[in-house]
C-alpha cells in the first residue's frame, strides 16, 4: 500500500438543498465507501469524511422561494441526506456541516492567513446591484429573457432551456429575482487569488507528477492548465456565508468554494484531536472522491488555496467519476428526472446491497453512463440471484442435508485436484480485487468477487454431492471435502464482497455464525475460516428475483414524477424559405471573420453604428443598423462574421464596405452571428 501510514478519504459535500439521488451515490458516495471499507479490512488507519455544503447562492434563492430561511433549508436537507446515505451504508466517520461553528472559525483563519501572506488581490468591478432591496446580485439571482432561445425565465449565468452560458450583460429586459427592480450596476470589491501564479507549481504536480490519475481526471486538469489561469474572486456580496475577516469587509462572505473544501479539514477537525495527523503529515494518502463537475475544484483551485496556505498535504489522487443518467436521459433536478435515494429505500425495504452492486457495477468510472430499471432487474435476477445467493444458499442447504448441519471433517487423505484448484482460483481472484481496488477500478474488482462465486458454482457444479449422496456410505468423505471447502469459500466470499454489499456479508457471517472480525482482508484466502463440527445456521435467501411488476411500477413512477417544463414561448413567426441556390451561388460570397476595432454613432442615423473591421488584410468601414440594439462600447472587440465582397454602398454619405452578418431572435433582439471561440480576424467562414 505504498508509503503511507494513514489515509484521508473525503467525499465531495453535497448541497444541502435538495435530497440525493443515485446520480450522487454512483458518482462518489459508494466508491468512496467501498475504497474505505476495503482500507478499513485490510487494518488501515482511516478517515473518512463527509457533511453537507450549507452556504451558496442556490440555496439563497431556495430560501426566498419557499419563503423560509436558508437555516430552514439546510437544516431539513442536511437531515434528508444524512437519512439517506445512513440507509445506504456510506460508513463516514463523520458527517458534518459547513454551517458548524468550527468550521466558520477554520475556514475564515485560513483566509486570514493567506490574506496576511499577502496573497490575495483587492480589485474593484462593477456587479449588478438591486436598489430596491439594496443588495448585490449573484448572476443567479438576475432573470430575463434568453437571447438565445426567448426563454422568459434565464438566469443570469445560464440559461436552463436550452443549456447556454450566459452573463446578466446578454439577458433580454434583465429583472431581479428578489423583487423584480431592473438591475444597475455598482462598484464593489472583492479578494481574488491570482491562480496564474500558481500555474508552474500545478503543472510539475499534475502534469508532471501525476500521470496515474484517472484520464478524465488528468485530461481536464491539463486542458485548464493548457488555456491558462485567471485570478478568480474568492469572496462574494451576501449575508449568508462566513463573513470575510477583515475590518472593512461589510456584506462580504467568503465564495462558497473556498469555504467548502476546507469544511472538510474542520470536519476532520470535529472529528479527532489528531487531525493535523492526518492534514499535515506527509505519510498520510489523501484522497478525494467527487463528481466530475467537481474537478477543476479539487485538482487546482483547493491544492492551490492549500499550497498557498502551507502546512497541508495535497491530495494523492482524486478519482471523479463521470455521470449517470437515468433511462437514457440526463438526470434533472428541476425536471424531477432522478431516483432519489429516499424513496429508493422506502421502495425496496432491505436491499440496500442491490443498488450498491449495481451502481458498482455500470458507475462511470471512464464515461457517462445508463441506470436503466430493466438492467437494475437483469443484474439482480441474474448476478446476485443466479449466482451468487444461489452458491450461498446452495451450500447451506446441502451441508444441512448431507453433513447434519455442521461444519464437515477435510479428509486430506481424499484431496483432489479439483480442491487446488478452487484454492488457485481463490488467491488469484483475491490478488486481482486487489489490484483493481488500490486502482480506483471497484466495477473489475466486483465482477471478480462475482466470479469466486462462479467458481463456486462450478465446483459444486463439477462434484454433484446430490448423486454422491445416493451412496452415502461409500461417498461421505467425498461430500465433507466438497461441502467443507463451498463452506470456507461462502467465508471468503463474505469477505471479498464486504466492501461492496456490507450488508449481505453480515448476512453471510451471521448464518456461518462468525464474528465480524472473520471479515478482515488478511483472512481472505484462508481455508480456515468456519470451523470443523461448528453447528451452523438454517439458510437465508441473499437476493430474491424482482418482478416484472415491480420494475414497470418504478418506470412509471420516474415518469410521473416528471415535472414538465413550463409553458414553451410564443413560436417566432416561421419566414418563408427562400429559393433553392446552387453551390456555385453560394461559393461566389465571400464570409471572413472580422475584429471590431472601432464603433461610432452615426450623426442623426438612429440606427446606424459605423464600424472599423479588421479582416486581416485590411481593415473595412462598415455602416450596420444595429444601433438600437447595442452601444458603441458593447461591439468593440467583438468578432463578426462579415461578407466581404459585397459592392460597396454609400449610407448618410459613409462608405459601407462590408456588411456583418446579424441573427434575429422572435423578440426581435440582434445577437452577432460570430465563431464559437476566438479565431484569427480574416479567416475565411464556409
Ligand atoms: N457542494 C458541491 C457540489 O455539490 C461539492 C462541494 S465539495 C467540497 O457540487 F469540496 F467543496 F466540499
Ligand atoms: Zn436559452
Amino acid at each position: 500500500m505504498g508509503n503511507f501510514n494513514r489515509y484521508l478519504i473525503t467525499a465531495a459535500l453535497p448541497y444541502a438543498n435538495g435530497p440525493v439521488h443515485i446520480g450522487h451515490l454512483a458518482g462518489c458516495y459508494i466508491p468512496a465507501d467501498i475504497y474505505v471499507r476495503y482500507l478499513r479490512a485490510k487494518k488501515a488507519d482511516v478517515k473518512f469524511i463527509g457533511g453537507t455544503d450549507e452556504h451558496g447562492v442556490p440555496i439563497t434563492i431556495k430560501a426566498m422561494k419557499e419563503n423560509v430561511t436558508p437555516q430552514d433549508i439546510v437544516d431539513k436537507y442536511h437531515k434528508i441526506i444524512y437519512d439517506s446515505f445512513t440507509d445506504m451504508g456510506i460508513s463516514f466517520d463523520i458527517f458534518s456541516r459547513t454551517t458548524k461553528q468550527i468550521h466558520h472559525e477554520t475556514a475564515a483563519d485560513f483566509f486570514k492567513t493567506m490574506y496576511d501572506k499577502g496573497l490575495f488581490e483587492e480589485k474593484e468591478s462593477e456587479q449588478f446591484f438591486d436598489e430596491e432591496k439594496n443588495v448585490f446580485l449573484a448572476d443567479r439571482y438576475i432573470t430575463g429573457t434568453c437571447p438565445k432561445c426567448s426563454n422568459p425565465n434565464a438566469y443570469g449565468d445560464q440559461c436552463e432551456k436550452c443549456g447556454s452560458s450566459l452573463s446578466p450583460d446578454e439577458l433580454i429586459n434583465p429583472r431581479s429575482t428578489l423583487s423584480n427592480a431592473v438591475p444597475v450596476k455598482r462598484k464593489t470589491k472583492h479578494w481574488y487569488m491570482p491562480l496564474q501564479n500558481y500555474e508552474p507549481f500545478l503543472k510539475e504536480w499534475i502534469l508532471e507528477g501525476h500521470k496515474e490519475w484517472k484520464n478524465n481526471v488528468y485530461g481536464q486538469c491539463k486542458s485548464w492548465l493548457d488555456s491558462g489561469l485567471q485570478s478568480r474572486a474568492m469572496t462574494r456580496d451576501s449575508n449568508w456565508g462566513i463573513k470575510v475577516p477583515l475590518p472593512d469587509a461589510e456584506g462580504k462572505v467568503l465564495y462558497v468554494w473556498f469555504d467548502a473544501p476546507i469544511g472538510y479539514i474542520s470536519a476532520t477537525k470535529e472529528l479527532t484531536e489528531n487531525w493535523a495527523d492526518y492534514w499535515c503529515k506527509e505519510d498520510t494518502k489523501l484522497v478525494h472522491f467527487i463528481g466530475k463537475d467537481n474537478i477543476v475544484f479539487h485538482c487546482i483551485i483547493f491544492p492551490a488555496m492549500l499550497k498557498a496556505h502551507g502546512g497541508f498535504v495535497l491530495p494523492e489522487n482524486v478519482p471523479a467519476n463521470e455521470f449517470l443518467n437515468i433511462e437514457g436521459e440526463k438526470v434533472s433536478t428541476s425536471r424531477n428526472w432522478a431516483v432519489w435515494v429516499h424513496d429508493y429505500v422506502k421502495d425496496f425495504p432491505d436491499q440496500q446491497d442491490v443498488l450498491r452492486y449495481v451502481l458498482s457495477s455500470t458507475a462511470p468510472e471512464t464515461k457517462d453512463n445508463d441506470f436503466t430499471w430493466k438492467d437494475f432487474q437483469q443484474r439482480n435476477n441474474s448476478e446476485l440471484v443466479d449466482i451468487f445467493s444461489n452458491f450461498v444458499h446452495r451450500t447451506m442447504i446441502l451441508m444441512h442435508k448431507l453433513c447434519g448441519g455442521k461444519v464437515p471433517v477435510y479428509h486430506q487423505e481424499r484431496k483432489d485436484d479439483r480442491d487446488d484448484a478452487l484454492l488457485a482460483g481463490l488467491l488469484a481472484s483475491k490478488q486481482k480485487i486487489e489490484d483493481s481496488m488500490e486502482n480506483f477500478r471497484f466495477r473489475e474488482a466486483l465482477a471478480e468477487v462475482i466470479d469466486v462465486a462462479r467458481q463456486g458454482n462450478k465446483y459444486l457444479q463439477d462434484k454433484e454431492p446430490w448423486i454422491l449422496a445416493r451412496n452415502a456410505e461409500e461417498n461421505q468423505q467425498l461430500i465433507d471435502n466438497c461441502l467443507h471447502m463451498c463452506l470456507q469459500l461462502t467465508a471468503n466470499l463474505a469477505i471479498l464482497a464486504n466492501p461492496f454489499l456490507p450488508f449481505t456479508a453480515k448476512k453471510i457471517c451471521h448464518m456461518l455464525k462468525v464474528v465480524d472480525r472473520m471479515l478482515e482482508w488478511e483472512n481472505a484466502g484462508s481455508l480456515k475460516l468456519v470451523s470443523v463440527g461448528y453447528s451452523l445456521r438454517p439458510p437465508e435467501y441473499l437476493f430474491a428475483k424482482i418482478d416484472d411488476a415491480k420494475i414497470q411500477e418504478q418506470i412509471a413512477k420516474l415518469h410521473a414524477g416528471l415535472v414538465k417544463p413550463a409553458a414553451a414561448p410564443v413560436e417566432a413567426p416561421v419566414k418563408e424559405m427562400k429559393a433553392e441556390i446552387q453551390f456555385d451561388d453560394f461559393a461566389k460570397i465571400d464570409l471572413r471573420v472580422g475584429t471590431i476595432l472601432e464603433a461610432e454613432k452615426v450623426p442623426k442615423a438612429d440606427k446606424l453604428l459605423k464600424l472599423l473591421v479588421d479582416i486581416g488584410t485590411e481593415k473595412r468601414t462598415v455602416v450596420s443598423g444595429i444601433a438600437e440594439h447595442f452601444t458603441p462600447e458593447e461591439v468593440v472587440g467583438k468578432q463578426v462574421t462579415l461578407v466581404a465582397n459585397l459592392a460597396p454602398r454609400k449610407m448618410r454619405g459613409i462608405e459601407s464596405q462590408g456588411m456583418i452578418l446579424m441573427a434575429e431572435n422572435a423578440a426581435g433582439k440582434l445577437v452577432f452571428v460570430n465563431p464559437d471561440a476566438a479565431v484569427d480576424a480574416g479567416s475565411e467562414v464556409r
